[in-house]
């Protein structure tokens, strides 16, 4: 079968594999997970009399909480570069292993508007920087068309975050416990930009900010997160795919443009 394909295809099933995010050779050869041997037949338990007669009792370690070891180190950040430190040395979230690179941010935190999205790709995990995959170039004109531009310092830039600043295994959706444990982070760095205006880019960030999913229904609808005016849009990765949702997000972009007058 395989001496069947022409170079086309084999390209093409190279890129199917890249788009599933198999993106990386673990191994020398492909394994044959259904030719393996079968795993040796577990032993039977076996009764130890002295156990069954005097087991000490196990005291399970306390289990560490995350969530208020993220919340500890966040306050204590006074500054984005702080702020930056601390995330990148904290040991609690897994995602971390699988990771190339921590991304933090892009464009400049003296923007008026803060873009919150989900988590890095496979492109913003080679960069180290957020959007900058194919979604992030729409992410880029759809702004540009509005007249703010990450490249630019001031009222006229924009600045870039994610919910999670690793990128999950295969670009599976983050996980609620994940999204929990880096909040305290975002919070703080939400108050440490200080934006006039978040934009919260598709359902996981809705869902992590607003406790809410359902972006069909959200988008367009001005909400408030800590405080600040927040509006939720469709993510550039799912206008890439449906490109007739096009139209909402530019009524989306004029509501933030006529705000920010
Ligand atoms: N999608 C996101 O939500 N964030 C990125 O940084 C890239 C793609």
């Amino acid at each position: 079968m395989a001496d069947d394909l022409t170079y086309e295809d084999t390209l093409a099933a190279l890129a199917w594999q890249v788009e599933l995010g198999a993106d990386e050779a673990v191994l020398d050869h492909p394994v044959d997970r259904f030719d393996l041997p079968a795993p040796p037949p577990k032993p039977a338990p076996t009764v130890s009399p002295q156990v069954t007669k005097a087991a000490p009792v196990q005291h399970a370690a306390p289990e560490l909480d995350a969530v208020a070891v993220a919340r500890q180190l966040a306050e204590g950040a006074n500054s984005l570069e702080t702020l930056h430190a601390a995330m990148e040395g904290f040991e609690h979230c897994d995602l971390k292993r699988g990771a190339r690179n921590f991304v933090f941010s892009d464009g400049h935190a003296s923007a008026r508007i803060m873009i919150v999205g989900e988590a890095p790709g496979r492109d913003e995990d080679l960069q180290g920087k957020p959007f900058v995959g194919r979604a992030g170039q729409l992410l880029d004109k759809m702004f540009v068309a509005i007249g703010l531009d990450r490249n630019v310092e001031g009222p006229d830039g924009l600045y870039i975050t994610n919910m999670l600043p690793w990128r999950p295994p295969q670009n599976r959706d983050p996980k609620p416990a994940e999204i929990a444990m880096m909040r305290p982070f975002l919070d703080r760095h939400i108050a440490l930009a200080d934006p006039d205006i978040l934009v919260l880019m598709g359902n996981h960030a809705c869902a992590g900010l607003l406790g809410r999913r359902g972006i069909t229904r959200m988008r367009g609808n001005w909400e408030e997160v800590l405080g600040r005016p927040a509006m939720p849009m469709f993510h550039p990765a799912y206008l890439l795919r449906n490109p007739v949702a096009k139209r909402e997000a530019w009524s989306d972009l004029l509501s933030i443009k006529a705000r920010l007058q």
